[in-house]
């Protein structure tokens, strides 16, 4: 049938706040002082698994015929040429150690969300649980910010120049693409206003969106932790791509206004070159 990403929108933005509300109530009191580093990652991961579950089990209610492509394990494939793809705690780290910076992230895409290059976000939540923010889109449908019970407002992207701009970044796991990222963030840093690393590459994004960060990019996000936040940015009239102005990707997410995008990428193109081949990430 005929994708109505108002009506997704507004599924998303449902189920988001309920997956928000269950990970913040139910988040272990005694997070910060277990045992070893694993068992408190072991928790994040019950959680995040919880999380997923609810997303799952609501959407599969509310949408029985689209797919579902989580972080976590379980999902399917649907019939219906929807797919939801949901990040169940985007910024574990945050929420290990109780920064009010994590989110629920859940996006309704057209296409393949497991093929690169092959799915488009239609609509898409954001929920930041502790703050109460709520970042919403839909295709067409402008991007809005509502904080609890309060009004919302319409998000419009600033365009400062690259050189007065707060660029937000972030960094995989893996130690070898931390040190090439490192390195990069070096080369960035002289460039820009200053930067951010501030945890959640969902919540990075919608900042982008509502201008408390002027631009963002970061190295092999995976469709869960961007598919929400590029609408949101580009219903705000930013800019969000890879390298090369394409499809975001794991090789590169560039967020931006129409003027400031085109120079960070120009910029990272130029240090990516430099400091390592694009897919060796
Ligand atoms: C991570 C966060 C972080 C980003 C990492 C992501 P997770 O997601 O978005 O800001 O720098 O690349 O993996 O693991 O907390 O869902």
């Amino acid at each position: 049938g005929a994708v109505d990403p108002v009506a997704l929108r507004e599924i998303a933005e449902q189920v988001a706040l309920e997956a928000g509300r269950l990970i913040l109530q139910e988040r272990p009191r005694d997070l910060g002082v277990a045992e070893t580093k694993t068992s408190a990652t072991d928790v994040v991961t019950v959680m995040d698994q919880r999380s997923q579950d609810l997303l799952l089990t609501r959407l599969g209610e509310l949408r029985p015929d689209d797919g579902f492509h989580g972080e976590e394990r379980g999902g399917r494939t649907g019939t219906s040429g929807i797919s939801w793809v949901v990040d169940p705690i985007d910024g574990t780290v945050n929420y290990l150690y109780d920064i009010p910076a994590y989110a629920v992230s859940v996006a309704a895409v057209v296409g393949d969300p497991t093929t690169p290059g092959a799915w488009r976000p239609v609509a898409g939540a954001v929920v930041n649980p502790m703050t109460q923010e709520c970042f919403t889109a839909a295709l067409g449908g402008g991007a809005r910010r509502v904080v609890g019970a309060g009004p919302g407002r319409t998000l419009q992207v600033g365009d400062s120049p690259l050189r007065m701009s707060l660029c937000g970044t972030g960094f995989g796991y893996d130690a070898d693409r931390r040190r090439r990222q490192g390195a990069v963030v070096a080369e960035v840093l002289p460039q820009v206003r200053d930067i951010r690393r501030l945890g959640s590459a969902a919540l990075d994004l919608c900042r982008v969106a509502d201008g408390s960060l002027d631009v963002y990019y970061e190295r092999g996000l995976n469709p869960w932790d961007m598919a929400a936040g590029w609408l949101v940015a580009t219903e705000a009239g930013g800019e969000v791509t890879d390298l090369h102005g394409g499809h975001p990707d794991a090789t590169m997410t560039i967020a931006g206004g129409p003027g400031n995008h085109a120079d960070l990428r120009a910029l990272l193109a130029r240090l990516v070159d430099r400091i390592g081949p694009e897919n060796d990430h």
